[in-house]
């Protein structure tokens, strides 16, 4: 953990108020060991829990208001200041339907979704997103921020899929680990949510899931493990469903056993808000610090809607924490283990130190993170006859069509939606790309779903769409920008479907019959069907939810400015119902069973034998890459030993790119069945035409196991390993072996 020494001048900062001191008393606080920051954090906690009383420590299990914890002023112990992310810092002051509001009283950077993040495989951009939203936080004031959102997408109508990094767990915990690194390099507490399996929003303060141990281990754990354990995560936020039975918040087998002991985790747990129900359940499972509270918490539970969802709140309230250790149903050291592991966090973080932490908001830098990341976010799905990039004396004219090509959809809606000081359109992206020689033409075609009640009729539809075609056929190209937005793809609900919304297929369909040379751009967080026009466009680019610069990096991309590397980080599938949870989703009576276990996303479609779409991993470039020389060494390994998987990448095409290279695994021979693929590494690589260049990727044993339910932990079981050497989990370039030893 990284500590943040303040100089000692600040330390006279924090507030003493509390009327009842003597000057002595004031004078031994500001003398007492837990001040100073030069001595080690564990000794501070140890001090200034020893000074704490029953009161005050009980008072620091519940928050205080909609985004802050418990102060306690009598020992300068500040209040814990939180917003919502994890695309940027999203105003604090009051629930969704409040800070929503595009009047919202500040104005942060608004980065890309998750998904566009994880789609771009470049961790090091990761991190910088992390740095970057960390040091808008400081700015405004805040010491935490809710993120990042490590659920994995087990079903495409998941209302969050957008928040979260993808289908595969190695990918989503690189990210993840790299995002709280560099959040708390800045001091800034994360909180790696929601734990555990929130994978839908139908009933998620009520759904029971019923998760095997094995799916829970090798899909829905591995980001949420390797933030604790690699980058030593400060916090973590309970899910609001329920995991075989018991409610998240309140679930001993998910925060004792699993967090805390299993991991070591040494932050403390943040309830979701609104998901406790009980008081010594929630303490002695685990749970450190019940938000929201207060006011802001009592008004909001009093709603129809919180009522309605079922939330629950105020349950580790200090007279009722109080009242449970008196009654025996709680003991005192699990209050001081809670208190224990905030004062931890907190002095990590600095926050007794530095109470004005710097920072800086809406700079040119975080601009630029964030129209580097939505640019590499951007996956190029189809490119039929080279039709992209767009340049060049053919085209002259160019046709923007479509309900999200004059509306940048920057992010999904909920709790993440970022409200920033400028957002670029598709339409401007393309018009100052393009340049004065090009003419850049724009027709709606489609009136997006919730917006125009007025363009919805079926007659105003039809208008719309022949005046767009109209267009398409007058131009020399045509690009049509579709997708969902934040209303249809939310936090709190589900889509009902995976076909685009308002008729977009009609509005694609009609353009491609007015003009073969045309583009389709989704704007979404998750795959949407393409089967009524797939086949008849030649090219298709998925942008998903791109933040405020959305419009440049999709502009970028379609004129040639910068070369698409990103790839998909979910397996799109033809139809719904080739969706590997098909059928075990959303459930009954509250009940729903994840009966595919582990065979979630590419390794479901894999086991069944369907065709996906588009496969995960999958993403094109302007350029060609050939892969060669592959060495996995040695050939035969120890247990407890690394592999080492090595190959030379070219750049066999004329424009610089970069190509991400993945490192599959599979165990043909072994006592359980085996997915055919598992990501276990991958690389990203920047390459000048013609240039070539040597990775490698490790193979540890983690890397080699499977979870065993029955010892509880993971078996690396000897035998022969396939590696499979990719451009996608569909497009192996590369096979090797090696032996994992017995002795
Ligand atoms: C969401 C969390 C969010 C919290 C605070 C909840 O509804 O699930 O992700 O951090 O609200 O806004």
């Amino acid at each position: 953990m990284k500590r943040v020494i303040a100089p000692l001048a600040l330390m006279a900062a924090l507030p003493f108020t509390s009327p009842q001191l003597s000057a002595q008393q004031s004078a031994d606080l500001k003398a007492a060991p837990y001040r100073d920051p030069s001595r080690p954090v564990e000794d501070r906690v140890s001090d200034l829990l020893g000074r704490m009383t029953p009161q005050e420590k009980a008072g620091m299990l519940a928050g205080s208001g909609w985004m802050e914890s418990q102060p306690v002023a009598r020992l300068g112990i500040p209040e814990i200041r939180m917003a919502d992310g994890p695309a940027g810092v999203r105003n604090w002051s009051g629930p969704s339907a409040v800070t929503n509001d595009p009047k919202a009283k500040f104005a942060s950077t608004a980065f890309p979704a998750g998904i566009t993040l994880a789609s771009s495989w470049d961790v090091e951009l990761a991190g910088r997103q992390g740095r970057a939203i960390a040091q808008e936080v400081k700015a405004l004031g805040r010491d935490m921020i809710l993120g990042p959102t490590v659920n994995i997408n087990r079903v495409p109508l998941w209302g969050r899929n957008f928040e979260g990094f993808g289908e595969d767990p190695y990918l989503a915990a690189r990210l993840a680990v790299a995002w709280v690194r560099a959040v708390q390099a800045e001091g800034v507490i994360p909180a790696v949510k929601h734990f555990a399996a929130n994978n839908q929003e139908f009933e998620r303060h009520r759904i029971d899931e019923k998760v095997d141990e094995r799916a829970l281990n090798e899909i829905y754990f591995p980001a949420f493990k390797a933030a604790v354990q690699e980058a030593g995560a400060w916090a973590v936020m309970s899910a609001y469903n329920k995991v075989n039975g018991q409610s998240c918040a309140a679930n001993r087998h998910l925060l004792t056993e699993t967090l805390q002991r299993a991991w070591g985790f040494k932050g403390f747990v943040i309830s979701d808000w609104g998901s406790t129900y009980s008081t010594a359940g929630t303490i002695n499972a685990g749970m450190n610090l019940e938000m929201p509270g207060g006011e802001p918490m009592r008004s909001w539970l009093a709603q129809p809607q919180a009522q309605k969802d079922g939330n629950g709140a105020g349950w580790l309230e200090a007279g009722k924490v109080l009242a449970a250790v008196a009654a025996g149903q709680v003991k005192q050291e699990a209050v001081d283990d809670s208190v224990r592991r905030l004062l931890r966090v907190m002095f990590s973080a600095g926050l007794f130190d530095a109470p004005h932490r710097g920072g800086a908001i809406d700079t040119q830098e975080q601009r630029a993170v964030a129209r580097r990341a939505a640019t590499e976010g951007v996956v190029l799905l189809k490119n039929a006859g080279g039709l992209l990039p767009l340049g060049g004396p053919g085209v002259r004219s160019l046709a923007v069509i479509g309900p999200s090509a004059a509306v940048a959809r920057t992010g999904g809606g909920g709790s993440s939606f970022v409200t920033s000081s400028y957002v670029v359109t598709a339409l401007d992206g393309i018009r100052e790309a393009a340049g004065p020689q090009v003419q850049v033409r724009y027709a709606l075609g489609a009136a997006m779903q919730g917006e125009d009640a007025a363009a919805q009729t079926p007659e105003a539809c039809a208008s719309l769409r022949a005046e767009a075609a109209a267009l398409a056929a007058s131009c020399d190209a045509a690009v049509v920008v579709v997708g969902n937005s934040s209303k249809i793809e939310s936090e709190g609900f589900d889509r009902t479907s995976m076909d685009l919304p308002a008729n977009q297929d009609a509005l694609i369909e009609a353009v491609a019959a007015a003009n073969p040379r045309v583009v389709v751009v989704i704007v979404a967080g998750a795959p949407v069907t393409m089967t009524r026009w797939v086949e008849r466009v030649p090219a298709v680019v998925c942008a998903w939810y791109g933040g405020q610069e959305e419009g440049h990096a999709i502009a970028d991309i379609l004129l040639g400015l910068q070369n698409p590397s990103g790839k998909t980080p979910v397996t799109f599938p033809v139809r719904l119902e080739d969706a590997t949870a098909y059928g075990s989703y959303p459930g009954e009576n509250l009940h729903v069973a994840y009966s595919e276990g582990i065979y979630v996303g590419y390794r479901g479609f894999e086991k069944r034998g369907v065709q996906p779409l588009f496969p995960f991993g999958h993403g094109l470039s302007y350029t060609t890459f050939s892969y060669g020389d592959l060495s996995v060494g040695p050939a035969r390994v120890a247990k407890g030993g690394t592999v080492q998987v090595a190959l030379t990448v070219r750049n066999s095409g004329a424009r610089a790119g970069a190509e991400v290279v993945q490192v599959y695994l599979h165990q043909a021979r072994s006592s359980v069945d085996r997915p055919q693929k598992e990501l276990k590494g991958f690389c990203r690589v920047e390459l000048a035409p013609g240039e070539s260049r040597r990775v490698a990727v490790d193979l540890d044993q983690g890397a080699m196991s499977y979870f065993d339910p029955s010892r509880n932990g993971w078996v690396a079981e000897p035998g022969s390993f396939d590696v499979l050497v990719g451009s996608s989990s569909a497009d192996i370039r590369l096979t090797g072996s090696f032996e994992l030893g017995n002795e």
